[in-house]
């Protein structure tokens, strides 16, 4: 696949955003980075050259590769800044409503070939694609968090996503070197629909004082083997993705994806993880850190 001239925009600056953003500057794509927050994307980016130079730091990435890549991201202020692009990818909030009003927005934008695609964790692509007047070219492309690291990313069609949009989207993943992952289009495909459920029980073991934090962490990493354990996923993850991916699934599949009462409680109170810096743990610098007293005085109540 050929990158140089082509543009690849992102639409949000967070947690996934930024990461897709460095991985298609790292392919050599020229990127387009929006957000409607103010300095937001400004902020994004200097976050991707930071960690581009400490991967520089660490020897994983020359120097010169790693100027370039931060040299192809350019920050726009206004959604039509991503017009002229290939591909446009959004990662903004896991909610139905503000995502089909940016495909409607993008629709109205691009050009007719301009293929859409979403990084939704669980919202069925047809129902975004129906916002759209050219539904065949709306594709999922879920990547995994942290992007640079993760070596899967999720491909999802639409019923009416055409071949076209899906083998570019192949040949996209091919380019970022990730795995594709295949999953028809039920809200939460296959990831998700796999991993939900441990975070959110997880959750509720804590909830119902089975065990505690770092019991139920530990259990996943020592007894699992699984890298991190659900809880300090889910703080990863950002409380309120992982309340809303619930809660749509919920929608399509019932009650037993509902979200545990404690995560409800957690998003409320603005404890999303990672993100603000306070969930089940405190964090600093991207990594957890001791427990969070304050969970801890409210879950003795
Ligand atoms: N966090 C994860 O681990 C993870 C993993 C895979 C997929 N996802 C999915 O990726 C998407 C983004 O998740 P995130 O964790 O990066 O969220 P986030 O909260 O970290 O970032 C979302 C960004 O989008 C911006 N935004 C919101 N509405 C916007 C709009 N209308 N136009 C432009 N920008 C807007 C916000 O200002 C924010 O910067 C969601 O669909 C989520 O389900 C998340």
């Amino acid at each position: 696949m050929e990158t140089s001239g082509q543009i690849f925009s992102v639409i949000g600056a967070g947690t996934m955003g930024l990461g897709i953003a460095q991985v298609a500057a790292q392919a050599g794509f020229q990127v387009v980075l929006y957000d409607s927050v103010e300095g937001a994307a400004e902020k994004g980016l200097e976050i991707i050259n930071k960690r581009l130079q400490k991967l520089v730091e660490k020897g994983e990435l020359e120097k010169s590769l790693a100027k370039s890549a931060g040299e192809k991201i350019s920050v726009t202020h206004d959604l039509e800044g991503v017009a002229g692009s290939f591909f446009v990818i959004e990662a903004i909030t896991e909610e139905r409503e503000p995502k089909k009003a940016l495909f409607q927005k993008l629709d109205r934008l691009c050009g007719a070939s301009t293929i859409l695609a979403s990084n939704t964790s669980s919202i069925p692509i047809t129902e975004l694609a129906s916002a759209t007047r050219h539904p065949e070219n709306v594709i999922g492309m879920h990547f995994m968090n942290p992007v640079p690291l993760m070596a899967g990313v999720e491909i999802i069609k639409s019923l009416k996503t055409s071949e076209e949009t899906y083998r570019k989207t192949q040949q996209l993943a091919e380019k970022f070197s990730k795995q594709p992952v295949y999953s028809s289009d039920k809200a939460g495909f296959v990831v998700n629909r796999i991993l939900m459920p441990l975070i959110n029980e997880a959750i509720r073991v804590v909830e119902e004082e089975t065990s505690t934090v770092e019991d139920v962490d530990n259990g996943a990493k020592y007894c699992l083997n699984h890298p991190l354990g659900p809880l300090a996923l889910s703080d990863l993850i950002g409380n309120d993705t992982t309340h809303h991916i619930l809660s749509v699934i919920e929608d399509e599949l019932g009650e037993r994806f509902k979200p545990a009462s404690l995560l409800t409680r957690m998003v409320e109170a603005g404890l999303l993880g990672n993100k603000t810096g306070a969930g089940f743990y405190l964090w600093v610098d991207n990594k957890p850190q001791e427990v969070n007293g304050q969970l801890l005085n409210y879950l003795k109540q």
